[in-house]
């Protein structure tokens, strides 16, 4: 759905930025600006600033920034138009009619209602295990540690003996027999009808990452079989979606995710403090986790049961996790089999010295592979280590190479050098291949840092104009005098400084919807960056100053780039160069910036 850009800055106007982010993060007003703990990054002293008047935020620590459209998109994790959504539905402003097919509308709605009724049979077993008739689950939860507080946060609750206790008390609620069969809720057979899918189980509600219940895990109070009872798939419910303990997890402040396999590990996990861990539903981590996961961490510590099948499942989970970006650990729990197990027998402390030794998903990797070989018999460790090697050379950047042939000299004390060619003739002989994707990825980021570098000087001397030009709107007659919008050297500065220009010629200085002009996060992050540059510490004087500087170094950049672009048999176009060059020279010479002096 296209949403025009007048109801884009309407939806703006009734979301002041302040009071939206107020809503997420502790801000304390500072001068004109309010600053607060950056919700991005980790920190202890407060760098993220929200500015009213340009209402846009900006993190001096990490770099974040944006709109309040991307702050609830980053911080939310939505896109763009659920961002719009959810600020419209916020500010009171109706969205105009999307124009369904009746089948999507039919669909959307259903999803409602199934969702709708998960909550209800939700409380219904929540109360379950608080009345008399709950004993018995809550028994076997307090027998395994978990405290009221911990049943609370995860709502977990109890599907009794009987087997028509839920169906009946939905009837009851006149819920429709075809919604009960599409939540997944009810079983039918044609003896008995219809019945409870869950009975006699502890209940675990799956909720998505907004805390909407999607689906339930049940587990018998002993031994029966199966252990546990998952929702099977509906409207709402995709298990290689969803990961159970994310709608906590999200929020903490950790660096890195705990992925683990099972319901019990994560609530024992965040009961101990690690709220950042999170499981899959009953199947194994599939690459859209590994995606999903991307998107909240860069770094993922598989905490697997230590038994055949965990190991197994790590070695499944470590190529995804790599594919999608995430950096990847391996926690040992050895002697015991799971992290619920070993959070009771050595506690949390324990726990947490575990993972500052988690290994490297490589070395792990080789540790398992290691046992394959004869590591005793010479040729046995050769044809390791040239298994070891091609892995190594398939890795995409040289440095990456290096510093893995150095750990694996490290650790199982080979020569270096002998490595080192293995490696190089693996690689010459052509490598399995690597994806074009991520190669591709990181070509383009090397460029960018390197373009970074030598741009980082021109690129900041045109933000400071912009910025300058946002604070004081009165230095545009001189600055468009002598710079023109496409003087600007990259592509995304030159598309601001025209939207500015024009906004400045019509008195509308209006930096958050050049902002949400712009509808990829990257591009708002770097645009918010372009309005709040600052050279916090100078003077009135030196501030004029550094934007003479500015002016004179980006003409003369441009000017060179217009140069440099001309083709050198092209007379006419370097005298033309000649004497634009003159002329822009002499605007310079009576180039004088005022900047109002105020208590500094
Ligand atoms: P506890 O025995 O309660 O500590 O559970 P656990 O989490 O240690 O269980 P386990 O390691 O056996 O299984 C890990 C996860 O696999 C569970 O949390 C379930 O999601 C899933 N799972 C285990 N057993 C079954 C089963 O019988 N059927 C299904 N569908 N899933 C299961
Ligand atoms: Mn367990």
């Amino acid at each position: 759905m296209y949403f025009s850009e007048d109801l884009i800055e309407e939806i703006r106007l009734q979301n002041d930025i302040v009071s939206v982010i107020s809503g997420y993060v502790r801000l304390q007003r500072r001068g004109s600006n309010y600053f607060g703990l950056c919700p991005f990054h980790n920190e202890k002293s407060p760098s993220f600033c929200v500015n009213p008047g340009k209402q846009t935020y900006h993190c001096f620590g990490c770099g974040a920034g944006g709109s309040v459209f991307s702050f609830i998109m980053q911080y939310e994790n939505y896109t763009f138009q659920e961002a719009v959504h959810l600020l419209a539905d916020r500010g009171g402003i109706s969205l105009p009619q999307e124009e369904y097919s009746e089948e999507v509308r039919r669909e959307r709605d259903l999803k409602t209602s199934v969702m709708e009724l998960n909550k209800t049979a939700a409380k219904f077993y929540y109360y379950q295990l608080r009345s008399p008739q709950g004993k018995r689950g809550m028994d076997y939860l307090k027998n395994r540690a978990l405290s009221d507080e911990t049943m609370k946060h995860f709502g977990l609750g109890y599907a009794g003996p009987d087997g028509t206790l839920l169906y009946r008390y939905l009837k009851k609620q006149g819920i429709s027999d075809q919604l009960l069969k599409d939540s997944g809720l009810m079983q039918v057979n044609e003896r008995q009808g219809m019945y409870d899918k869950f009975w006699n189980r502890v209940m675990f509600p799956i909720m998505d990452i907004n805390h909407r219940v999607i689906g339930f895990g049940g587990r018998v109070m002993g031994d029966g079989k199966p252990k546990y009872l998952n929702s099977p798939e509906t409207v709402v419910f995709d298990k290689g979606r969803n990961l159970y303990g994310l709608n906590f997890a999200r929020s903490s402040r950790e660096k890195y995710l705990l992925v683990c396999e099972g319901y019990m590990d994560v609530i024992a996990l965040h009961q101990a403090g690690f709220t950042n861990s999170v499981a899959s539903l009953g199947t194994a981590l599939t690459s859209q986790h590994a995606t999903i996961l991307k998107r909240y961490t860069d770094e993922a510590i598989l905490t697997y049961d230590s038994d055949e099948a965990g190991i197994r499942a790590a070695l499944r989970a470590i190529p995804l996790l790599k594919e999608a970006g995430v950096s990847t650990r391996v926690l040992h729990m050895d002697p015991c089999k799971d992290p619920d197990e070993f959070i009771k027998a050595y506690g949390a402390d324990a726990f947490r010295e575990r993972i500052s030794r988690a290994e490297n998903s490589f070395l792990f990797e080789l540790s398992v592979m290691e046992k394959s070989y004869d590591m005793k018999d010479p040729d046995g460790k050769t044809r390791f280590f040239q298994a070891v090697a091609a892995k190594i050379a398939g890795m995409e950047l040289e440095i990456e190479r290096e510093n893995y042939i150095e750990a694996v000299v490290a650790r199982y004390q080979t020569s270096y050098e002998g490595l080192r060619k293995m490696v190089l003739n693996t690689l010459m002989q052509g490598t399995p291949a690597r994806t074009a994707s991520r190669s591709t990825v990181e070509r383009e980021h090397r460029e960018r840092d390197r373009r970074g570098e030598k741009d980082s000087g021109i690129l900041k001397s045109q933000r400071l104009i912009l910025t300058r030009l946002v604070e004081y709107p009165a230095l545009f007659a001189t600055v468009s005098a002598c710079i023109r919008p496409e003087d600007f050297s990259d592509g995304l500065y030159r598309e601001v400084a025209a939207m500015l220009y024009g906004q400045l010629e019509n008195n509308q200085v209006n930096p958050a919807r050049i902002v949400n002009h712009f509808t990829e996060p990257e591009q708002q992050r770097q645009v918010a960056q372009i309005f709040n540059t600052d050279l916090p510490t100078e003077t009135v004087g030196e501030q004029e100053k550094a934007i003479i500087d500015s002016i004179r170094l980006i003409i003369r950049h441009a000017m060179d780039q217009r140069k440099a672009a001309l083709d050198p048999t092209d007379m006419k176009g370097l005298q033309d160069w000649m004497t634009e060059s003159k002329k822009r020279q002499d605007d310079l010479k009576g180039l004088h910036i005022s900047l109002p002096r105020g208590k500094e």
